[in-house]
C-alpha cells in the first residue's frame, strides 16, 4: 500500500476514476488456494508467453547470440498481444476481487521475463515513488529511435524492450511529444517579437516538447517561460538543456499543480497577464474529476484572454489500459472527449484530437476573457457541467489550429 499512498500524495489527489487494482499482491504469502477457472486461462495465455521467452533463451544462449530474429519478435508479439486480449476479456467478465487475483497471477508468471528490461522494471517499481516520473518519460522518448537490439543485453531482454516499444501508450507518448512541439512551435515562429510569448509547462516533468523546439535561434528574446514541477529532479534537468539565452528569464516552480496560481503570483511579484500558452501534457489521467476540474479551472484563469490551454487525457479505446493496469500497476483515470469538456469551465472554446491509435485526448481551448468564470477558488467545482456552452471543435485539422492561433495573436497585440 505504500506506493499507493506515495502516489496520491504526489498527485495530491484521490484518482476516484482509476481502474488500477490496488497494489495488494507486492507480497504474495500464505499457503496458495486453488486457482478459479479465470485465473487458470490467465496463467495459461501468460505461459504461453513465458515460455516461448524460455525456448528462444535456451536456443540464443550456446549459440552465443543476444539479437532476436526477426521470427522471434513476431512470435514473442503475438504470444504478448494474444495474452493482453484474454487478459482484457477477463478483466470485463470478471468482479474487481477476482480482477485483482488475475492481474497479480499474469505478473507473477511474466514478470520474471519482463522486469529483466530496464523499461518494464522501471515502469513497475517506480523509482520516484509514482508512476510516470521525468525520467522515465525521457526514456520512453529515447524508444522511438531505438530498435531494441542492443548486442549487450541477452536476447530475452532485447525482446521484452520491443514489447514494451509496441505498447499502445507509449506510441501515444511519441505522437503527444509532438502534437505539443507543434503548438509551442507554430507559437514560436508567428511571434513578432513585440514581446516575448509567454507559456507556462504544468507538470512539466523534463519538457521535452518544449526542448524539441527551442534553440539558440528560436528562443532568441522570443519566449518567456515558465515550468512547474514538485520533482526537484525534473527541474534541474530542464536547467541542464535550456538554451544560455532563455534561462535567465524562465521561472522554475517547485511544487503541485494544486498551488500553481499563489505559485506564478508570488514569483510575478505584482500584475500579472496572463499566459499566452498553459499546457499540462501528463496530470488530468492522474485526477479524479474534483482535482482535474480545478487544474483546468486554474489554467484558464491562468491564461489571457484569447490565449490557449492544452492537456491531454488517456481515453477508454487505449488498447494498452489493461498492459498498465495489470502487468505495471500504473493507475490512471481514461476519459472520454465529453468526460474531458466537461472538466473545462463553460464559456470557452474546445477543440480536440486524438493520438492515430485513438487511446489519448488532446483538447486544445480558446480561452474566453468574458466567460464566466467561478469567482472564488471554492466556487470552481460548482461550475454547472450541464449549461449549454459555445463549442469550437478544431479537431485534428492543422490549418484550423493555425487558424486559431493567428486569431488570437492579432487579438492580443503579439
Ligand atoms: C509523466 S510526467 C510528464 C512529464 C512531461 N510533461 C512530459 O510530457 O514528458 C508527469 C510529471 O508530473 C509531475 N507531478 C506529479 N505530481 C504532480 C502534481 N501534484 N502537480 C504537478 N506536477 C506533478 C511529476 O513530477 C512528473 O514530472
Amino acid at each position: 500500500m505504500a506506493w499507493r499512498r506515495i502516489d496520491v500524495e504526489l498527485w495530491g489527489c484521490n484518482p476516484e476514476g482509476a481502474t488500477a487494482a490496488a497494489p495488494a499482491d507486492r507480497k504474495v504469502s500464505g499457503p496458495r488456494a486453488r486457482p478459479s477457472p479465470p485465473e487458470m486461462c490467465v496463467r495459461l495465455a501468460a505461459g504461453r508467453l513465458a515460455g516461448a521467452l524460455r525456448m528462444i533463451d535456451l536456443r540464443a544462449r550456446p549459440a552465443e547470440r543476444t539479437i532476436p530474429t526477426a521470427e522471434e519478435c513476431a512470435t514473442v508479439s503475438r504470444a504478448f498481444w494474444h495474452a493482453v486480449r484474454e487478459f482484457e476479456a477477463i478483466d470485463r467478465r470478471v468482479d474487481r476481487p477476482e480482477q485483482a487475483r488475475c492481474a497479480a497471477a499474469a505478473r507473477e508468471v511474466l514478470h520474471p521475463w519482463l522486469l529483466r528490461s530496464d523499461h518494464w522494471s522501471r515502469s513497475y517499481l517506480k523509482p520516484h515513488g509514482y508512476a510516470g516520473d521525468f525520467r522515465t518519460l525521457e526514456r520512453i522518448y529515447g524508444l522511438e529511435r531505438d530498435p531494441c537490439c542492443d548486442p549487450t543485453k541477452p536476447v530475452v531482454v532485447n525482446l521484452a524492450d520491443h514489447l514494451y516499444r509496441s505498447v499502445h501508450s507509449v506510441r501515444a507518448m511519441w505522437h503527444r511529444r509532438r502534437w505539443y512541439a507543434q503548438l509551442v512551435g507554430e507559437l514560436l515562429a508567428t511571434s513578432n517579437a513585440r514581446r516575448p510569448v509567454r507559456i507556462l509547462d504544468l507538470a512539466s516533468g523534463g519538457s521535452r516538447h518544449t526542448r524539441d523546439v527551442l534553440n539558440d535561434e528560436t528562443a532568441d528574446g522570443r519566449v518567456e517561460l515558465t515550468f512547474l514541477d514538485p520533482d526537484p529532479a525534473a527541474l534541474a534537468f530542464i536547467r541542464s538543456w535550456l538554451p544560455s539565452n532563455v534561462r535567465a528569464g524562465t521561472r522554475f516552480l517547485c511544487g503541485s499543480a494544486r498551488d500553481v496560481r499563489k505559485l506564478v503570483l508570488d514569483h510575478a511579484g505584482g500584475p500579472f497577464p496572463g499566459f499566452d500558452l498553459v499546457i499540462s501534457t501528463d496530470l488530468c489521467h492522474y485526477l479524479g474529476p474534483l482535482a482535474a476540474r480545478k487544474l483546468l479551472f486554474e489554467m484558464t484563469r491562468l491564461a489571457r484572454p484569447g490565449g490557449l490551454v492544452a492537456v491531454s487525457n488517456f481515453a477508454p479505446e487505449d488498447e494498452s489500459r489493461i498492459v498498465k493496469d495489470w502487468l505495471l500497476q500504473w493507475p490512471m483515470v481514461y476519459r472520454q472527449t465529453s468526460a474531458v469538456r466537461d472538466l473545462i469551465p463553460h464559456g470557452h472554446s474546445v477543440g480536440f484530437d486524438r493520438s492515430p491509435d485513438g487511446g489519448l485526448l488532446h483538447a486544445l481551448v480558446s480561452v474566453n476573457g468574458s466567460a464566466s468564470a467561478p469567482r472564488r477558488d471554492s466556487d470552481w467545482a460548482s461550475v454547472s457541467q450541464h449549461a449549454p456552452r459555445p463549442l469550437t471543435i478544431i479537431n485534428s485539422d492543422r490549418e484550423r489550429i493555425r487558424h486559431t492561433w493567428r486569431r488570437s495573436q492579432k487579438e492580443s497585440g503579439l
